[in-house]
C-alpha cells in the first residue's frame, strides 16, 4: 500500500530471524505445546537456555529485574544508574522488554531518569510502558506525553499525552495485583516490572513476582547507594527464602534468575 502519491511506502523492518527470531514469535502464541516442542528442538542455543523456562511460565505471568552493585545497590545516592551492570546485561534487559507485552516503572524510576523503556538494543517490539503514579505528582516527563504509555494513577487526571488507568489504592499504596487485573483486560499478560527498587520490592512482597532476573556488577556503590531488594526481615536464617536459582554469565556481571513461584505463599506482607 502507497500511503501518499509519489512518496515511498515507508520502510518495513525485516522480521527477526534465528533463535532469537523465534523466541520472540513464540512469546506471543498461546498454545503451550507448540512453545514447548519449538523450544525443545531449539534447545542447543545459548539465547534459547536463557529464556526457555521464561516462556514456559506461559502466556501469564509477572518477570522482575534489578542490576546491582555488589553492596545491593541499584543507584548512587544520587540516582545515577546508568552503568551499574555492563552492556550484556543492558541487553538482556532489552531482550526482556522484547519478551513481555508491557513494562512497568515506578514513580521514583521516572522522575530521575526519564527511561524510554523501547527495545533499541536488540530487534523485537517495544512493549506497552505502564508508569505508576500513586500520588498523581509526577513531572510530564516524555514517557508520560507518549499515547502509548498508561498512566496508572488513583483518581482520574488530566493527562499530558498517556492514557490515565485508574486504580483504587487503599491505603495510598497500588496494589500490585490490580495494576495487572487492569493490565490483563487490556490484553497485557506478560509483564516485566523494570524497576526500581521500591516498587520491583513491593511487587515481590505482595507475592505477584514469578521470576526475577537479579544481575550482580562487580562494582561497589557505598553506603549511601539506593537499596534494591529491600524485603522483609525473617529470623533465624533458616527460615529465609532461598529459591531456585539459575546463573547466567553476562559479560563481567553475574544474573540470578530466580523462580520466586516456589515458596511464594510465604511472602509476607510489604511494611
Ligand atoms: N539498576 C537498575 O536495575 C535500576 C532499575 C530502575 C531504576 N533504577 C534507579 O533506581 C532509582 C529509583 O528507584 P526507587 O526504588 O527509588 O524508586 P521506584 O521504585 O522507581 O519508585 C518508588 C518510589 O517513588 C516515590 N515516588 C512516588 N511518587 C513520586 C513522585 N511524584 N516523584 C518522585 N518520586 C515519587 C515513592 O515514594 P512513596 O513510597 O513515598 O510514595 C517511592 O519511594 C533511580 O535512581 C533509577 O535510576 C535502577
Amino acid at each position: 500500500m502507497t500511503l501518499a502519491p509519489g512518496r515511498p511506502d515507508p520502510p518495513v523492518a525485516p522480521a527477526p530471524t534465528g533463535a532469537w527470531g523465534a523466541l520472540l514469535r513464540l512469546a506471543r502464541l498461546d498454545q503451550e505445546a507448540v512453545v514447548t516442542a519449538a523450544l525443545d528442538e531449539l534447545a542447543g542455543d545459548p539465547l534459547v537456555q536463557r529464556y526457555r523456562r521464561l516462556l514456559l511460565d506461559g502466556r501469564s505471568g509477572v518477570v522482575a529485574q534489578l542490576g546491582q552493585s555488589l553492596d545491593g545497590c541499584i543507584a548512587t545516592a544520587a540516582g545515577d544508574a546508568v552503568h551499574v551492570t555492563g552492556p550484556q546485561d543492558r541487553e538482556h534487559l532489552h531482550r526482556l522488554r522484547a519478551l513481555a507485552d508491557a513494562v512497568v516503572v515506578g514513580p521514583g524510576t521516572v522522575a530521575r531518569d526519564d527511561p524510554r523503556l523501547t527495545v533499541r538494543a536488540v530487534e523485537g517490539p517495544d512493549p506497552v510502558r505502564v508508569v505508576l503514579d500513586p500520588r498523581g505528582t509526577l513531572p510530564a516527563r516524555r514517557v508520560l506525553r507518549d499515547p502509548g504509555t498508561l498512566w496508572v494513577t488513583t483518581r482520574p487526571l488530566p493527562s499530558p499525552g498517556a492514557e490515565n488507568v485508574v486504580v483504587g489504592a487503599p491505603g495510598g499504596s497500588l496494589p500490585p495485583r490490580a495494576v495487572l487485573d487492569a493490565l490483563a483486560r487490556r490484553g497485557l499478560t506478560r509483564v516485566l516490572v523494570e524497576g526500581g527498587g521500591v516498587t520491583v520490592s513491593r511487587w515481590v512482597s505482595a507475592g505477584v513476582v514469578d521470576r526475577l532476573f537479579l544481575t550482580i556488577a562487580p562494582v561497589v556503590i557505598g553506603r549511601g547507594g539506593r537499596r534494591g531488594l529491600a524485603l522483609p526481615d525473617v529470623e533465624p536464617l533458616s527460615d529465609c527464602r532461598r529459591p531456585p536459582v539459575r546463573h547466567h554469565l553476562l559479560g563481567e556481571d553475574v544474573c540470578c534468575e530466580l523462580d520466586l513461584r516456589v515458596g511464594a505463599s510465604e511472602a509476607a506482607p510489604h511494611p
